[in-house]
């Protein structure tokens, strides 16, 4: 796996919280994070497919990016759904630049301005890494309509992976209700 420069590894990511979705300004060697832009579009549904993620609803408008100066380096998004339920979604990491907490910030960055109540879909195995921003594990048949569709999409493309001989990754719903993370 290539290896981020030292210099990226250890710099503060800047955060870009301006409500002018226009405002670009990525540093030389620095992470930006910020809301996508039109322009980003193909980009954007190119990423987030190439990891097998749900294809569907990847409108720019929903996504927050990081980015430098070769393009997009991580994605995440809150869906917007029609019954009024949010899904926090799309979440990649560039391969050269995962476990350095990235995705993290994204999601810190994104929950700061989203509703309390959020629900994620993602592998079961990795349901407690998300306790701390206060996501705990609900019932499949407890979640609204569009996040159990969503769900039994992922299951599906799951056994299809299986089928084609990949280990499947089994998913698990997680609902944040805006509790302090830790508590029960
Ligand atoms: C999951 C992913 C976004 C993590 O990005 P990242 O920038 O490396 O994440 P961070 O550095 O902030 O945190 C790393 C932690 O994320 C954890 N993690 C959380 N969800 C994970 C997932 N679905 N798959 C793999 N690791 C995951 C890892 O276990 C790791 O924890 P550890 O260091 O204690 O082992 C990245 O590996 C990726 O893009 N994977 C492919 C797409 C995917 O599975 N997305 C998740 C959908 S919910």
């Amino acid at each position: 796996m290539q290896e981020l420069p030292l210099s990226l590894r250890d710099r503060p990511l800047v955060v870009r919280t301006s409500t002018d979705r226009c405002e670009r300004q990525v540093e030389p060697g620095g992470i930006v994070i910020r809301p996508a832009v039109s322009q980003e579009q193909d980009e954007i549904v190119t990423f987030v497919r190439s990891e097998r993620m749900n294809p569907f609803d990847l409108d720019w408008r929903r996504f927050l990016l990081a980015t430098d100066r070769s393009g997009i380096v991580a994605t995440v998004q809150l869906r917007h759904h029609g019954d009024g339920s949010r899904e926090l979604g799309s979440l990649v990491v560039r391969k050269d630049a995962r476990r350095r907490n990235v995705a993290s910030r994204l999601i810190g960055t994104l929950l700061a301005s989203a509703p309390a109540r959020v629900f994620m879909i993602t592998g079961a195995a990795f349901a407690a890494h998300y306790r701390r921003w206060g996501f705990k594990p609900i019932e499949p048949l407890h979640a609204p309509w569009p996040i159990m569709r969503n769900y039994f999409l992922g299951t599906l493309g799951g056994i299809q992976s299986w089928l084609a001989g990949r280990r499947p990754n089994t998913l698990a719903i997680l609902f944040r209700n805006g509790e302090v993370a830790g508590s029960d």
